[in-house]
Order: C-alpha cells, then structure tokens, then sequence
C-alpha cells in the first residue's frame, strides 16, 4: 500500500513537471506566478469560452477539417482542451492574431480533447499545441512567446519563406490533388545551402509554390527520376499533365530562370513526362530538333517565333527535341528519322498525321513564314517540302507506347 502511495505520488508529481514542460507561461505576463493545478481546477466550471471568440477563429471538427483545409491556404491551428489553462490563456492572443492576418491566414480551433481522431492523426500530447498548415499539409509547430505579435509576426515569416517541406507520402498525395503548378527540390537535407538557393529562388516567383523534399519516395511520386542525383528539381503543371526536370547548377539564379521559362513555357521541351501529352495534343506543332549544347542560337530563334506566333498560341505549340540526348530526345528523333546533328524545324499536324520539314536556313523569318503558312494549310500545295524519305513519323499510340516501355 505504501509503495503504491509513493508510486502515485511521484506519477501525479511528475505529470506536473511534464506539464510545466510542455506548457510553460508565457515571458511577458507577470501574473502568472500562481501554481497551475490550482487555476486549472477553477476552470473546469468554465468551459464554454471557445465561444468567446467565434466572431473571429474558425472552429472546426473531424467533419470539416479536410474541406476547410483543402479551401484554404494558409492556416494555423490550435489544438486545444477547454479544460486546459493554457489553452484559455492563449485563445484572446489568438483571436487577436487572427484580426491581425485577416485576409492572410486563417486562425482556427479544434478541441483535440473531443476531436479524438484528429488529435490522433497530428500526434496532439498537448495543449494548446499551434500548427501552422500551408496547402493542407502541416508545415511547422510554434514554440514562442504566446503573443498576438509574435505569433502573427511568425506566420507572416513563415508565408514568406517560399518553401515548403514534404515529409510524408500523405502529404505528397494532397499536394498533388489539390496544386496547379509547382517545383519540388530533391535535396539532401530541408536546411542548408541547397534549401536557401530553393527559397531564394522561390521568392522571385510569388505564383509558383515551391516544395522540397528529401524523401525519395515523395521525389518519385512527383515524377524525379529515381536515378537523378540531389540536389535536382522539377516543375509539375498538373493542369495540363506535364512535368519538367531542371538540368542545371543547383543555383538560385539558374532555378529562377528555368521556373521563368517553365511556368510560361513558349517552346515545350519534350520529355518523357510530357511526350504522350504532347503527342495527344490537337494543335498543330511546330517542332525544333537541336543538340542539347551548343544551339542555344537556334533555340532562341525558335522561340522569337513562338512569342512572334503567341496570339495563334491556342492553334500552335513549340516543341523542342534534345535530339542526342539520352532517353526520349535520341529515341525521337530516331523515330523521326532524323540524323546527324544539325537543327531542322518540322510542320506536324496531329489530326491528319501530316508532316512537312522546313528546307534551308533556320532564321527567324523563314521559321516564322513556315509557322504562319502551316497555320494557314498554305504547306498542303508545296509538295516539295514534304520529305518522306526524311521524316518517318510514328503514330501516337506507337509513340507513346514505346516511350512508356522503354524508360
Ligand atoms: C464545423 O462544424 C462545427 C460543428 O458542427 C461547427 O461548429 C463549425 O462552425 C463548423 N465550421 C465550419 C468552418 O464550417
Ligand atoms: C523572369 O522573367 C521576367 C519577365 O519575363 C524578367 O523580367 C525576369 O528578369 C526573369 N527572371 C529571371 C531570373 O530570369
């Protein structure tokens, strides 16, 4: 009996110390000198201030916890009991934080005490416990001063920051249903040079969301090649089904300018993520087939045509083969026909299957000429342009097939 005395004792003693642990007063109020247990048992009388602040945090429960955050961007979430002092000393600063980010972020309450299944699902061991989600995925806990101040202070930091961390293949999964655009870094660590060149770069563009990872598994669903080596990125436009790997110095600029390029891509360059797409795509296609290195003249003429041809853009997309690169440029161009290294722009309408290449010098006008006369089926009399001996076309189904297969 008296060993189970002792044992309770240094238990409840411990509890104690563990929640003065876990929940220690906040720096800036000197009222709080009064033992904890003391005001938590005065509160249990009172447990019906969450209503207090209706007006300005969201309340929410296992019902519309999912749809709230799949609507809402920004959010921090305060785990709480309604027993539990801490938690009603925090909620005024909250609500005021709340008033402070209007607009920003939304603020909102969960009593994880009743709401047992989320409380599960966020390993909630204490309260309150704050949570700031971005994109419906929970990105960073705070651990300071329990002010409005700092705690608005600290979202706005962690808006700003530009990238963000996906850790679980959960989390992977509600990124990939619910964003538009994005780049995702495949680094070897979420701190360190590598994340501040990503974070960096992130901020020069305020409508792409930037993630990092160091998950292999998270890189793969987000179609990085196993074998690529950290740190490497790719840019996922979900809408329109394509994805592209970034191939060069893992610096803030080169990402800067690759997002540029790739966010608003004038000229598409083929890859085997995006090959079937293309493939499918009804509009007619004007295709650029140059090494990887040492075209960047011929590149940039063909995509002065394209921005010269962006108001046909709803009729005409610019395609760009790697033609000696490994993977699906070689295989291409070899499914073309086409040899050697010199750069060849060629006409392919999807819908009919036809094909034309453009003979003679590739400058800006005879490139755009071509362009413009392919919109306006003017290619269809010039018989001499259409090179079958050149130009062995797959079908799509067969081109898309052996892409599939073979990577
Ligand atoms: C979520 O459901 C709870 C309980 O029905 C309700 O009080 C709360 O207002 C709801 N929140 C939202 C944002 O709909
Ligand atoms: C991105 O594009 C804009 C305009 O198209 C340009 O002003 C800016 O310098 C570019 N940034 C980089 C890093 O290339």
């Amino acid at each position: 009996m008296e060993k189970t005395r002792t044992l309770l004792l240094l238990l409840t003693s411990s509890i104690i110390l563990f929640k003065l642990y876990l929940f220690p007063p906040t720096r800036s109020h000197g009222d709080l000198k009064l033992e904890p247990e003391l005001e938590l048992t005065n509160l249990n009388n009172n447990h019906a201030w969450p209503l207090l602040y209706a007006n300005d945090v969201v309340s929410l429960n296992g019902k519309n916890f999912s749809e709230f955050m799949s609507k809402n961007r920004n959010v921090m979430v305060m785990f709480y009991a309604n027993w539990c002092y801490w938690s009603k000393k925090l909620a005024p600063e909250f609500a005021a934080a709340a008033k402070i980010l209007k607009g920003q972020a939304e603020l909102v309450m969960v009593d994880a005490s009743l709401e047992k299944d989320l409380a599960k699902e966020y390993y909630i061991q204490g309260y309150p416990t704050l949570y700031l989600f971005i994109g419906g995925v929970r990105q960073f806990q705070f651990f300071d001063e329990r002010t409005r101040d700092v705690i608005s202070a600290w979202v706005r930091e962690k808006m700003a920051l530009g990238t963000y961390s996906i850790t679980t293949m959960n989390e992977a999964e509600r990124i990939l249903t619910t964003e538009s655009k994005l780049a995702l870094g495949f680094l070897h660590s979420l701190e360190g040079t590598e994340s501040e060149e990503l974070a960096a770069a992130s901020k020069l563009h305020s409508d792409v969301n930037f993630y990092q990872t160091t998950s292999a598994d998270v890189a793969e669903l987000f179609h990085i090649h196993p074998k690529r080596k950290r740190p490497t990125l790719i840019f996922l436009h979900l809408g329109a089904g394509k994805a592209t790997p970034f191939r060069h110095q893992f610096t803030r600029l080169a990402i800067a300018k690759f997002v540029n390029h790739t966010k608003h891509p004038l000229v598409l360059t083929l890859t085997i993520q995006n090959a079937e797409f293309i493939f499918q795509d009804p509009r007619k296609q004007l295709w650029l087939f140059a090494p990887a290195y040492g075209s960047d003249k011929v590149i940039s003429t063909f995509e002065e045509v394209a921005k010269a041809l962006n108001g046909k853009f709803f009729q005409l997309l610019h395609v760009y083969v790697e033609m000696n690169s490994e993977g699906v440029g070689k295989r291409v161009s070899q499914e073309f026909g086409i040899s050697g290294n010199a750069p060849r722009v060629i006409a392919y309408s999807v819908r009919d299957a036809k094909k034309y290449v453009l003979n003679g010098e590739l400058t800006l006008s005879s490139i755009k000429s071509f362009g413009e006369e392919f919109l306006e089926d003017k290619l269809l009399s010039q018989s001499d342009q259409i090179s079958e001996s050149i130009l062995k076309l797959p079908s799509q189904s067969e081109a898309s097939y052996q892409l599939r297969t073979h990577e």
